[in-house]
């Protein structure tokens, strides 16, 4: 392989800079082509014992996709209430799915029990499995960034109501409900910090021993 030029590095870091978790979609349809290009960056996902654990739902059914986004809104005004006074005010005003406009609706879940792998790395440390599915979400999110899509990870939910709602297998733990569509606006700010929730720390807490 090639070495990578100054100039791919110079577009990786923009797009890593230009990445956000977008809960603004216009309703234009997302080409299945260029969504399935999106989901094939699972297969180039590093994953412990190379165990795959990924499992993929393309939630489509008006009947499921109106589950979930009920889920969401029951699950949002539960979280309101955990907090008080300017934090609930400000709280009450993010936008924090993009559900309603989002032409996809993509769940990911680890399968807790696949044999793929033998077990290897996550006999010790199941915990691993998840993590590999994380993994592969950021790669795919980086990769539908580059190509003008927006994504925004969905974790206000009921995990279990959900599993239950699309009916899959009890080995499967959710780690994502993402929404995929083209973004209203583009920025380098995360919105969170625009809506004065919370900022980037300068730290990166590194320590050494
Ligand atoms: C695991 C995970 C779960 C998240 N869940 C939500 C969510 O439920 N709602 C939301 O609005 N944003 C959610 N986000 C997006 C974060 O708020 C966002 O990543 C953070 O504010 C930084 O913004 P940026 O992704 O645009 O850089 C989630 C992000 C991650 C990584």
């Amino acid at each position: 392989m090639e070495a990578f030029s100054n100039s791919f590095r110079s577009d990786l870091s923009q797009l890593m800079r230009w990445r956000r978790d977008v809960r603004r979609f216009s309703t234009k349809p997302v080409d299945e082509a260029l969504l399935m290009q999106c989901l094939d960056t699972f297969r180039l996902a590093p994953s412990v014992g190379l165990s795959e654990p990924w499992r993929i739902v393309r939630v489509t059914s008006p009947d499921a996709r109106a589950k979930a986004i009920e889920n969401y809104q029951t699950a949002n005004a539960e979280a309101l209430e955990g907090y008080d006074g300017e934090k609930a005010a400000m709280y009450s005003g993010l936008k924090l799915s993009g559900m309603q406009e989002a032409p996809e609706h993509i769940a990911v879940f680890c399968d807790d029990e696949t044999t793929q792998g033998s077990g290897l790395g996550a006999t010790t440390m199941p915990e691993m499995r998840r993590y590999s599915v994380v993994g592969a979400i950021n790669l795919m999110w980086l990769h539908a960034r580059a190509n003008g899509l927006g994504m925004g990870w969905v974790s206000i939910l009921d995990a279990p109501r959900l599993c239950g709602d699309l009916d899959v297998p009890p080995s499967w733990s959710l780690i994502a409900y993402l929404c995929i569509g083209w973004p209203e606006t583009n920025s380098t700010t995360p919105e969170l910090e625009t809506a004065g929730w919370e900022h980037r720390h300068p730290d990166l807490h590194i320590e050494s021993r």
